[in-house]
């Protein structure tokens, strides 16, 4: 067998074809030192750019940074490597959002373990597509296993169990709700097969129940679905944030007694704004009874599967029928890495399709390996390396010590809310986000402390020493913390509490004098 030309014929070619020729920039064995030397000046540029990283954000506007792509010419390029990489340094690496500055407490977005980004090298570089074994081989089997891990850690029994890495939640979630819709059809109507003949007449009728706190992707997924964004019924809230199970029961009953029909019910398994987790005991049980799917979101919540300290307030997560995990948001993983399983997997089939070309018929007859049948996606990225590489090089205990520790850290900071005068915190923190507000004493009014803290968020954003995301809830606006940063301490939470103070006193007292003051706070932020 051939392992590839002597090296003298590469570089026979070489001459021949001349320096600028695109041979000499394809990633192969003969230009193994272009590609080493530009690796290395990314890896190089990199660390000086994370050496000078002192806050989050540098704060740029919108406008400034889009003047700077003024008179950029994409059909004109730039004669060296050296000058695009300068070149992407001012446009994108000066300006970008760092998430693994400890003060970065935004938005689910974690900080990346170091086996994790050399794994995305090892991906981008082999270029794995892992829809069928002749184009993935080892990359299929790597997922596979990791599918199987992550299913037995759910508790998902009866060796069924199976599933797919997918772009992110929310291609997950439309996942859960085409399998909840198709599989409605087949057990309900008389095994009226969607995939084949479309949506039944009864469909515009479907309904899915969701806390009300549910992600908006479900809203997405009903939309793209045929069902309508309207399909999916909000449910409230007990006190603390999680789904009412009697809320649900009632809308149910609701919804069949207007002539609707309950198809699944979504238990967010960690909401975005709250980190609550609904009662998924209690809606389990109401699922069998009405024979409802039910699609666990644990996007967020996922992290839980492997920490020791709190994987119990997950329990009964097995119970589902189906499952949203997030990688990159509570397994410090890269962007994209996320997967979506099914108890089932018989409930899958409903995606398979065989094309001559690629996946026929015959090859799943011999029990060839070929992802593509369970994915919306062909092509499809080895995004599973990254968490293989984290499991087999730190191991799922150390991963679920950093989600315990947010968790901790998130319990701390509502004490350190609940002691201070100047704040107000909404909730006690299931996970690792919390809603507060900055609420001086002598401030009540409802609608200047919706201002003040918008206000705030956009000062801090400005500014760059932190990043905090806002939401609302009640109607009333509130800021958050979304801790996910195994490094970031009580100090600096105080550092950022500090700030939240700063620019709201700023904010307050420029309102109260004249507009130039206001102006000038402006400009200072
Ligand atoms: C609970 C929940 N589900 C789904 C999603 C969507 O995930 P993604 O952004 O990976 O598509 C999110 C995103 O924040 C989420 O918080």
């Amino acid at each position: 067998m051939s392992r590839g030309k002597p090296v003298h014929v590469f570089a026979e070619h070489r001459r021949q074809s001349g320096a600028d020729d695109i041979r000499n920039h394809l990633f192969n064995a003969k230009n193994a030192d272009t590609f080493a030397e530009t690796s290395l000046q990314v890896v190089r540029l990199l660390s000086e750019r994370m050496a000078l990283v002192e806050r989050p954000f540098s704060g740029i506007l919108p406008a400034e940074l889009a003047a700077m792509f003024d008179g950029l010419a994409l059909d004109q390029p730039l004669d060296s490597f050296d000058a695009a990489l300068e070149e992407l340094d001012g446009l994108y690496l000066r300006d970008a959002v760092y998430f693994h500055h400890p003060r970065y407490m935004a938005h689910l977005n974690c900080p990346i373990a170091c086996p994790a980004v050399a794994a995305e090298l090892i991906a981008a570089v082999v270029n794995s597509s892992v829809d069928t074994w002749d184009q993935s081989a080892g990359a299929t089997l790597i997922e596979q296993r990791l599918i199987e891990w992550t299913g037995r850690r759910i508790g998902f029994a009866g060796g069924q169990a199976d599933g797919v890495f997918t772009s992110g939640g929310t291609q997950s979630n439309l996942m859960a709700l085409l399998l909840a819709r198709d599989n409605y059809c087949l057990k309900y109507l008389n095994g009226h097969s969607v995939q084949r003949l479309g949506l039944p007449v009864q469909a515009s009728r479907f309904r899915i129940l969701a806390s009300r706190l549910a992600h908006f992707s479900l809203q997405k997924a009903a939309s793209i679905l045929g069902l309508g964004a309207d399909a999916i019924v909000p449910v409230d809230c007990d006190p603390n944030y999680g789904m009412s199970s009697a809320a649900l029961q009632a809308a149910i009953d609701d919804c069949r007694h207007m002539g609707h029909i309950p198809i699944a019910v979504v238990a967010t398994m960690g909401t975005t704004d709250f980190g609550s987790i609904d009662p998924i005991g209690d809606l389990a049980h109401i699922c069998r009874l009405e024979g409802l799917w039910l699609h666990a979101d644990a996007a967020y919540g996922c992290g839980l599967l492997v920490s020791r300290k709190y994987r119990d307030r997950i329990a009964g997560i097995e119970q589902a029928d189906s499952t949203t995990v997030d990688f990159h948001k509570s397994f410090l993983q890269p962007v994209s890495c996320s997967a979506f399983l099914v108890k089932n997997r018989a409930h899958l089939a409903c995606l398979a399709y065989h094309a001559d070309y690629l996946n026929p018929l015959s090859q799943a007859r011999e029990n060839t390996p070929n992802l593509v049948c369970k994915s919306l996606q062909t092509t499809r990225r080895f995004d599973a390396l990254k968490l293989w590489m984290s499991l087999r090089v730190l191991g799922p205990d150390k991963l679920g010590e950093a989600f315990d520790a947010v968790i901790d850290l998130a319990r701390d900071t509502h004490r350190l809310l609940e002691r201070d005068d100047d704040f107000e915190v909404l909730h006690q923190p299931m996970l690792s986000t919390l809603l507060f507000r900055y609420r001086p004493v002598d401030v009540a009014e409802p609608k200047l402390l919706d201002d003040l803290n918008s206000a705030i968020r956009k000062m801090m954003m400005r500014e760059g020493q932190a990043l905090i995301a806002a939401t609302r809830e009640g109607g009333r606006c509130y800021l958050k913390f979304t801790l996910l940063n195994p490094d970031t301490t009580l100090m600096d939470i105080q550092t950022v509490l500090d700030l939240v103070r700063r620019y709201g006193q700023g904010w307050l007292q420029a309102r109260s004098c004249e507009p130039e003051a206001l102006l000038r706070l402006a400009e200072a932020n």
